[in-house]
């Protein structure tokens, strides 16, 4: 652990080791370049040991930055990971939860944050408890805005308009295939959005519980996790983990463009340029997985309504991804390599006049 701290570029690291239950709780504050607040989401589930979970902080964190720089909201870029063993009793796990919002809480209003994988609305309400009012994305009976995954999933589907309109002259989504992996809050009102839409929606996920559930409520086509990479499809919307995206997975997909959620998505940077050279058109996750921060916290923060914040996260999506599409053509760069020129810039320049929340 001591060289991971070592050779990470982040600012700082805050570890609590939660005895009683042996779970770890790593708090990385990538940069306070446009902040503070710091804001990052908290992911919670087992690692196979306690450097994984680090590790998996650190290049969250760092995401984080450059996606607020992205979306030009002025709040530093951080990321919590709680790595808890997998056999943790309800009672538990609340106490934990308790004892991250108490962290919270000594930070001030330092570290601002909302769900992520594995934790939902009724998490931050028992975090809120004693993190109040450090932590968004309650439940609205707790006064807070709720699920985050809709409007993550107003942004995705914004980035595959965008997305369309490059590939085929036109934004609609009527009757492309589009598979999303991951059928968890995002990729379920993803779905519900692209069915909308007149899209041919295909999906996959690991879990069989998730799965029938969007067999019975949407009735959609189900892809084995086995055969995610070689389903023909228009659009792949990973939507699910990060670092699915290597060489083997890139040379077998087969769709024209990859536009998910998922933060992270590809193993290592050169991957992009990988896609690009099976012309397949990559939209970075960290300019269009902007919409669950950017949507709640407007709502909860700056008093948008719903509608308000859909469209908020709808036009910042548009207009980053385009940037970045156009940086990406005219500088002869992969599509990550331009989202990232564009967010060292701002991250350069500091503090930004005007944040969108
Ligand atoms: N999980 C979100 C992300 O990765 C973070 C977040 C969601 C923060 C909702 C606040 C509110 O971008």
């Amino acid at each position: 652990m001591e060289s991971l701290i070592k050779q990470w570029d982040g600012e700082k690291v805050i570890i609590q080791y939660d005895q009683p239950s042996g779970a770890w709780i790593f708090m990385a504050i990538h940069s306070t370049r446009l902040g503070p607040p710091v804001s990052g989401g908290t992911r919670m589930r087992s690692y196979p040991n306690a450097q994984a979970a680090l590790q998996d902080a650190f290049k969250l964190s760092a995401a984080m930055t450059n996606k607020l720089a992205l979306a030009g909201v002025g709040h530093g870029g951080g990321k919590v990971v709680i790595a808890a063993p997998p056999d943790l009793d309800r009672a538990e796990r609340t106490r934990l939860l308790q004892s991250y919002g108490t962290l919270l809480q000594q930070l001030s209003g330092l570290f601002l944050t909302g769900p992520d994988m594995g934790t939902s609305p009724d998490d931050m309400d028992i975090i809120a408890e004693t993190g109040a009012p450090y932590v968004f994305s309650r439940t609205p009976a707790a006064g807070g805005a709720g699920d985050s995954g809709p409007t993550t999933a107003t942004g995705v589907l914004a980035g595959m308009r965008v997305t369309c309109e490059r590939l085929y002259g036109d934004a609609s989504l009527a009757g492309k295939r589009v598979l999303v992996q991951g059928a968890g809050s995002v990729g379920r009102a993803l779905m519900k959005l692209l069915q909308n839409e007149g899209a041919n929606v295909l999906f996959s996920d690991i879990d069989e519980i998730a799965m029938q559930r969007v067999r019975t409520e949407l009735g959609l086509e189900f892809i084995p996790p086995e055969s995610l990479f070689d389903t023909v499809c228009d659009i792949f919307s990973p939507c699910a983990i990060g670092g699915i995206l290597d060489e083997n997975a890139i040379a077998r997909l087969k769709c024209q463009a990859v536009v998910g959620a998922a933060n992270n998505q590809l193993v290592d940077p050169h991957d992009a340029m990988r896609l690009q050279e099976r012309d397949i058109l990559y939209a970075p996750d960290m300019v269009v997985n902007i919409g669950g921060l950017l949507g709640i916290t407007g709502i909860e923060a700056a008093g948008w309504s719903w509608e308000e914040a859909h469209e908020r996260v709808s036009s910042t999506v548009t207009r980053t991804l385009g940037q970045v599409y156009d940086l990406a053509a005219a500088a002869g760069l992969d599509t990550h390599a331009a989202a990232l020129r564009i967010a060292r810039e701002r991250l350069a320049q500091g503090k930004l006049e005007q944040s969108v929340i």
